[in-house]
């Protein structure tokens, strides 16, 4: 595992920004992405960019249980907003939100399989989860639907009008299915962050109890880290 530290976010996001680009140019086809404030800048920085995604394909991690791609929180029309719209790929992967669970399971690992990502940016929650793998979710796991824990439907309310707004649900990709790709991306910024970084780097052997730690057995991860994300390591 490869930790880069830097100064703030948009020193952090500068680098994604450039790792991207880097991928791209080496023929990378297929980006896993994220949501989350964490990669916003990044995906600013790109959509400012004159970077070409027409001949690529996205796949993001997760998407709320019960909101429609057009609904203002849903995961689809972050993307769109932040990214899509200003530069489009071939074709965008979003879990249905509104989709029966076990139809969309079985269609979105059709599209993993169909589309294996080549470069996976990965934002990480509080608690250590990644896309919506809260603590306790199986290594092994692929595409599930997941009851979201307490601490992440706080994390995420302000987006809502109110607490009783944020989706209990969410679809997500499972832990195997992230492990999949070619070279993972985790982004960590701010003090909220430190121990969950903490937490991820110090770790030899994955723990079911830190979703994040899975990525200990990847070979090409890199962890880009800023100074309050990094103050316990
Ligand atoms: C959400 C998303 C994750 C994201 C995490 C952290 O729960 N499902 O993919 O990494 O929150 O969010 P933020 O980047 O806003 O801190």
């Amino acid at each position: 595992m490869e930790i880069i530290r830097v100064k703030n976010k948009e020193e952090g996001s500068q680098k994604a920004y450039e790792l991207i680009r880097e991928a791209l140019d080496g023929g990378a086809k297929v980006f896993g992405l994220a949501t989350g404030s964490t990669p916003e800048l990044v995906y600013e920085m790109l959509s400012e960019s004159d970077v070409d995604f027409s001949d690529a394909v996205s796949v993001n991690l997760d998407e709320y249980v019960g909101l429609a791609g057009d609904h203002e929180q849903s995961y689809r029309y972050f993307m769109e907003q932040k990214l899509f719209n200003a530069k489009p790929f071939k074709a965008s992967y979003v879990p249905d939100g509104l989709n029966e669970e076990a139809a969309e399971i079985e269609a979105y690992e059709k599209v993993l399989a169909e589309n294996p990502v080549d470069l996976q940016i990965l934002g990480i929650g509080s608690n250590g989860h990644i896309a919506f793998n809260e603590p306790g979710t199986p290594l092994d796991s692929v595409t599930h639907k997941v009851e979201l824990t307490d601490s992440t439907i706080q994390a995420n309310k302000r987006f809502f009008e109110k607490e009783e707004d944020v989706p209990r649900f969410a679809y997500t990709m499972g832990l195997s299915s992230i492990m999949k790709g070619e070279k993972i991306i985790l982004l960590a910024f701010g003090e909220a962050k430190a121990q969950a970084v903490k937490d991820l780097v110090t770790a030899h052997t994955p723990d079911e109890a830190i979703p994040s730690t899975v990525l200990v057995d990847h070979p090409n991860v890199t962890v880009i880290v800023d100074e309050a994300a990094a103050a316990l390591i």
